[in-house]
């Protein structure tokens, strides 16, 4: 396999794989560079919204949150990161839609407030902007190695608490209180996520972390912040400029990820699948009894 490096500290690039046909041997050698490298980017696929999910479920159950919301035998939609209405226009910069989008800017991982977070995100580039728009990927593996003792000390055995609707009632209250926020009750993680496969701590942290378990709130929150703060240093962080046809896969357990600013009068999508982690990938390890 033709591999180039994403940065210096984690990621990959790998080439020659077209992922729409991708087979179970493939699959094993992108899932040991997944393991190993954190994130993974494909160049020029032509993998429409079916393959898309064949592909996901190579790596775990495709994560559907809004299940709830649709009508009996309604089929699971590919779910798009996106500023496009259905009538070509975008959403205005204020639009709460809009504002969710920015919510996406504060450092992450995806769905840490969910009963089972998810394992991968792959994203796709649909519509891509010129300017701004990146994606930035920083790995908490290499931030967690390089960490402080002093740093580390304080979190290594604490849980994190995480809430969807804290990461948005930093962007705006009147986005926090969408009942879409409120569908779970808050979740306790470890901090710290041991791969199984290959033995590798990370820090497990989101902009949904609202607490550190048994410190005091204000404490907590400033603990939160200086962790983010390192292990989103540049030597860290690798910014992807969107190409449409660009696959980018990142492990969430040792990896944040976040939206760029663009024009919000031009269009931008990506269709994204979550992955679900699961008993192989550590999450019940990863769970806290209170
Ligand atoms: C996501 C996400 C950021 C972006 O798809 O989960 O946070 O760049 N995307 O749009
Ligand atoms: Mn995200």
């Amino acid at each position: 396999m033709r591999t180039s490096p994403l940065t210096d500290r984690f990621g990959v690039e790998l080439h020659d794989i077209d992922l729409s046909t991708i087979n179970a041997k493939t699959y094993a050698s992108v899932r040991r560079a997944f393991e190993q490298h954190s994130a993974l980017l494909f160049r020029n696929q032509t993998i429409d919204d079916d393959a898309h999910m064949r592909l996901a479920r190579l790596f775990g159950p495709i994560e559907d949150r809004t299940a709830d919301e649709r009508d009996e035998g309604e089929a699971f939609k590919v779910p798009q990161v996106s500023n496009l209405r259905a009538d070509g226009t975008v959403t205005e910069e204020l639009d709460l839609h809009t504002l969710h989008l920015k919510a996406n800017m504060l450092w992450h991982a995806d769905s840490t407030f969910l009963p089972t977070p998810a394992l991968a995100n792959i994203l796709i580039g649909r519509v891509v902007t010129e300017t701004g728009g990146a994606t930035e990927l920083a790995s908490t593996r290499a931030g967690w190695a390089d960490m402080p003792d002093r740093l580390r000390n304080r979190i290594r055995d604490k849980g994190l608490w995480h809430r969807y609707a804290h990461s948005r009632a930093r962007i705006s209250p009147e986005l926090a209180a969408l009942p879409m926020f409120h569908k779970w009750p808050d979740q306790l993680w470890r901090a710290v996520w041991r791969n199984p496969v290959t033995q590798d701590d990370a820090l497990y942290i989101a902009s949904h972390a609202f607490a550190v378990d048994g410190m005091e709130a204000k404490a907590g929150a400033q603990l939160i912040d200086e962790l983010i703060g390192w292990v989103t240093q540049p030597p860290y962080v690798y910014t992807h400029h969107w190409q449409v046809g660009d696959v980018l896969i990142w492990d969430q357990r040792a990896v944040l990820h976040r939206g760029t600013p663009w024009n919000y009068k031009k269009p931008r999508v990506l269709s994204s699948i979550c992955v679900s982690a699961t008993t192989s990938d550590g999450v019940d390890a990863m769970r806290l009894i209170v």
